[in-house]
């Protein structure tokens, strides 16, 4: 069955007291569900956010990175059962940040995806295209690259435990987004192509996210697309009343 997801990704923002108190508000004001609500906190918020979503059905936990490794001399990195053991249920793997300002390249995030699930957290995979490939038109075999070199390794049932976010690099925080119509191509363009992979009930299976400048006023036009199974949503997560219009759009 496929899940309908809204996630916020809070990037390096909010103290931990700012942090707490946007989740409290969120949570406050969350409208029934027709789906799952992820907050993607930095590190350090995330043992103090499991708390408050305990015993909240349908809200979950997540990390925006995590070490590709299992443990050891990595100075500075948190590991992903470090991870599981404060209650983490998905990790974004592949941010197009992480891939343009910390090197992460495709191979290395092959591995942090096998890690990911072999302690049990769901990878929610980024992929999109930069500006140049979106004008060169070769957006669509760019991202399906993406996808054969991190995730086509996978087993059937491994490539189940994945959420793909489809996050156009030109739509990041520049309030560019991408119109429900490009969205909804990219996304049936993916699917069809999990289908060739996978099989056409994997695929059907597969929650797709959109992200980049997705916000309260178009959210409810890019969801409304039959591929679009909901949002990885950046600046406007930070706000609680924005953010809980976004997921009333799910
Ligand atoms: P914005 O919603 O701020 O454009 O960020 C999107 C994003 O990168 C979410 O991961």
């Amino acid at each position: 069955m496929r899940i309908k997801l809204v996630a916020g990704n809070w990037k390096m923002n909010k103290s931990l007291e700012e942090g707490t108190q946007l989740v409290s508000d969120i949570l406050a004001q969350l409208p029934p569900l027709n789906g799952r609500v992820v907050f993607a906190t930095p590190y350090i918020h995330l043992s103090s956010v499991a708390p408050l979503l305990k015993g909240r059905e349908g809200v979950y936990l997540a990390a925006q990175n995590c070490h590709q490794e299992e443990k050891g001399a990595y100075t500075g990195e948190i590991s992903a059962s470090m991870l599981r053991s404060v209650g983490v249920d998905y990790v974004l793997i592949g941010h197009s940040e992480r891939r343009q300002y910390f090197g992460e390249n495709n191979e290395l995030l092959a591995k942090k995806v096998d890690i990911t699930l072999s302690k049990g957290i769901k990878p929610i995979f980024c992929c999109g295209e930069p500006l140049e490939i979106r004008e060169a038109g070769t957006h669509d075999d760019y991202v399906a690259a993406q996808l054969e070199a991190s995730l086509y390794h996978l087993t059937e049932e491994q490539f189940r435990q994945i959420v793909i976010a489809y996050e156009p690099i030109w739509a990041i925080g520049t309030g560019r987004t991408a119109t429900s119509a490009q969205a909804q191509e990219m996304h049936a363009g993916i699917r069809a192509r999990i289908a060739a992979k996978y099989g056409a009930e994997v695929a059907n299976d597969t929650t797709i996210l959109y992200g980049g400048s997705a916000n309260a006023g178009n959210a409810q036009d890019l969801f409304s697309q039959p591929d679009v199974d909901g949002g990885l949503i950046g600046g406007a997560s930070l706000v609680a009343a924005d953010f809980v219009a976004i997921v009333g759009a799910m």
